[in-house]
């Protein structure tokens, strides 16, 4: 829109960033010294005028005064390939513009507000150079607000409570957001388009949760410090991106992969990483089997480990994982968990011997740190716990963070706090030095910063099925892919297949199980269940979750909405094969499934799937294997039970 005030000053600025197709359209707006964004989608608004800036500790608000200085504009048109993951391409296409921004009084602080417009979506980030006499800078709060129609649909999990952020998503609407939500928040307006907002690159600075403010706006609620600050930073300062994801339909939405487009290249050489598939010595605990702790039941015995090593051999699996090998375990774990030991193992576990038996077997060992928390205790012994794991040959550790808080310099802080971020960043940056890849529970969500460090190669971060035998339901699986899988991959640890067990009864049908290698990415996918009830129940089942790759050259999401089904088709990356997953909620659903995406030729497709009376309550087991020959421009029509799924395997021939 055309203003004279346009003409006469930099003080009252309205400017469009349109994305490269034109659909998409940013607005950005300096009046009266305060700056606003909205955005657009087919003109019609999506996200009305919302207010940007920060208030400081001790200084005026770095938000009310400010006028341009300059902007400058750029077209970015790049495809990333990533060495593992979802999708080995990306496309990185924006139209950028960078606003330098001065305040009109002094102490005249300058910030860049640098907006990138993708097609399917918008991310901008505050800048602060260093200047004279702003160096040092406490945030008491960051005033980003998110202005969406208050009738809009979101899916949610509460922030700032005891397990973090394992809780089932709910549906509710944007006008009941007066507490804080963890993002990825998504969203669906009234107008029927799907949004999530969330965060890409999060370094040094406290994690986004979302809640409403007194203007009835979404507004950004960043985690605080136990000083009830939001983060203390030097002086040049990147916040992350603030990212609103853009789709036409739910379906649409799951492939938005910006989190990395936003992120660095890596800077050193990570060509030694590896996705892995593994078991481990660790659902014989859940089931009450086994225990973490020494004892006549433990489990991380050198005779178990090495007796798992010979299982995961036979079953054709790369890894496996040993949970409760070191010190720190007797006892109430949770409350004892300030003294464990990471480089201490109970007496009757070897890793010297293990860790060798294991190379002899070219098996990789996983490696398990469970902090509960303490990083005090933690990060003391950081340094000397990666190396001996790397002495004795072990790449790959699962860390946890369990407990409600952390206890970082003697206080009680949040896991998504400044501190909480800076300590798993530490550890990403430490394991890359000594070439280790993480897998994180109890994590921070996923931003992106994969691209940057390619070890990080998964994190759990929601509820997992640890939570099975009844605080999950059938849909839960069904939100994932539209919700926290917008963060990246999961460790769900998927294949538990003794589903009706007395302690932990799965609330899934078998061939659901099979479903989630390829609804659930994971650069470390972990079998879950023990290797007897894989080679003595259920060799033909195994049989697709062996195959099952954990690196993919493309994603295909086929249908689909939020909290109800996923299906999705992925294409290895180091063969033509293509796997299909399907899960879906308490309702039984067919599914038609045109197979133009395969190349030409004929593929052997084996298909493990739900039978009619199958159901996740009672007919657990009832699984139709079947084998047939397809080819492209023919479709499959598979059934999904009650709380089931499907998964098939399409191997060329
Ligand atoms: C919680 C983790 O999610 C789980 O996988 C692990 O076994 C326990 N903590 C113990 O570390």
């Amino acid at each position: 829109m055309f203003k004279w005030a346009n003409l006469f000053s930099r003080d009252e600025v309205e400017k469009d960033i349109l994305s490269p197709n034109g659909r998409l359209r940013c607005h950005f707006t300096l009046t009266s010294g305060r700056i606003y964004y909205s955005v657009y989608k087919n003109d019609k608004p999506i996200i009305k005028p919302s207010q940007l800036g920060f208030l400081i500790c001790g200084e005026e608000p770095l938000a009310n005064n400010f006028k341009l200085i300059r902007e400058q504009k750029k077209r970015h048109e790049e495809t990333i390939e990533l060495p593992w993951g979802e999708d080995r391409y990306i496309a990185n296409n924006y139209s950028e513009s960078a606003f330098y921004l001065t305040e009109k009084k002094d102490p005249k602080r300058i910030m860049t507000l640098r907006f990138r417009v993708f097609d399917n979506g918008v991310a901008f980030r505050y800048e602060i150079p260093p200047q004279p006499k702003f160096q040092q800078i406490s945030i008491k709060d960051e005033l980003t607000e998110f202005n969406i129609d208050l009738n809009s649909t979101a899916w949610k999990i509460p922030a700032y409570q005891p397990d973090r952020y394992e809780y089932n998503y709910e549906k509710t609407n944007v006008f009941n957001l007066q507490s804080s939500v963890h993002t990825p928040l998504t969203l669906k307006t009234p107008t029927g388009y799907y949004l999530a907002i969330h965060e890409a690159a999060l370094y040094n600075y406290g994690s986004m949760t979302i809640k409403l403010n007194e203007r009835q706006a979404l507004k950004s609620d960043i985690t605080p410090l136990s000083d009830g600050t939001k983060a203390h930073v030097a002086l040049p300062f990147s916040a992350p991106w603030r990212l609103i994801m853009l789709a036409d339909s739910a379906i649409e939405l799951t492939t938005n992969r910006l989190i990395y487009a936003l992120n660095d290249p890596p800077t050193d050489d990570f060509s030694w990483v590896k996705t892995l598939k593994f078991i481990g010595i660790w659902w014989a605990m859940y089931v009450g089997e086994w225990t973490w702790a020494p004892g006549e039941r433990h489990g991380a015995t050198t005779t178990h480990a090495k007796e798992y090593i010979d299982a995961a051999v036979r079953l054709g699996v790369s890894g496996l994982l040993i949970e409760g090998w070191n010190e720190g375990w007797e006892g109430d774990w949770l409350e004892n968990g300030i003294n464990n030991k990471f480089t201490v193992a109970t007496s009757d576990f070897d890793l010297e011997e293990v860790a060798s038996y294991a190379r002899s077997k070219n098996i990789e060992l996983v490696g398990h740190h469970e902090t509960v928390g303490f990083i005090d205790n933690y990060e003391k012994q950081l340094e000397a716990a990666y190396n001996y794991y790397a002495a004795n040959g072990v790449h790959y550790i699962k860390t946890g963070y369990a407990g409600s808080m952390m206890l970082i310099n003697g206080r009680r802080e949040f896991h998504h706090s400044q501190l909480g971020v800076n300590h798993y960043q530490k550890t990403v940056e430490l394991a890359a030095k000594k070439r280790i890849m993480l897998d994180i529970h109890e994590p921070i969500k996923g931003t992106g910063i994969e691209r940057t460090y390619p070890n990080l190669l998964s994190r759990e971060g929601a509820r997992g099925q640890e939570y099975e035998g009844g605080a999950i339901t059938p849909s839960h699986a069904c939100f994932l892919p539209y919700t926290r899988l917008l963060a990246g991959g999961m460790d769900y640890t998927s294949g538990i297949l003794d589903l009706a067990n007395s302690v932990k009864r799965m609330s899934t049908t078998l061939a659901r199980q099979l479903a989630y290698f390829v609804t659930i990415y994971s650069g470390m996918q972990m079998a879950a269940d023990r290797p007897f009830i894989y080679e003595e129940r259920f060799p033909r089942e195994f049989g697709f979750i062996r195959a099952a790759p954990t690196n993919f050259e493309r994603t295909l999401p086929l249908a689909g909405e939020i909290g109800e089904y996923y299906v999705v088709a992925r294409k290895d990356r180091d063969s033509e094969d293509w796997y299909i997953g399907g899960v879906t909620d308490e309702t039984g659903r067919r599914i038609h499934i045109g197979l133009d995406f395969l190349s030409t030729g004929v593929y052997r497709a084996e298909i493990y799937a739900d039978a009619d009376n199958a159901h996740y309550r009672d007919e657990q087991f009832a699984i139709n294997i079947s084998e047939r020959h397809v080819g492209r421009g023919e479709a499959l029509d598979l059934y999904m039970a009650p709380g089931g799924g499907f998964a098939v395997k399409l191997t060329k021939i």
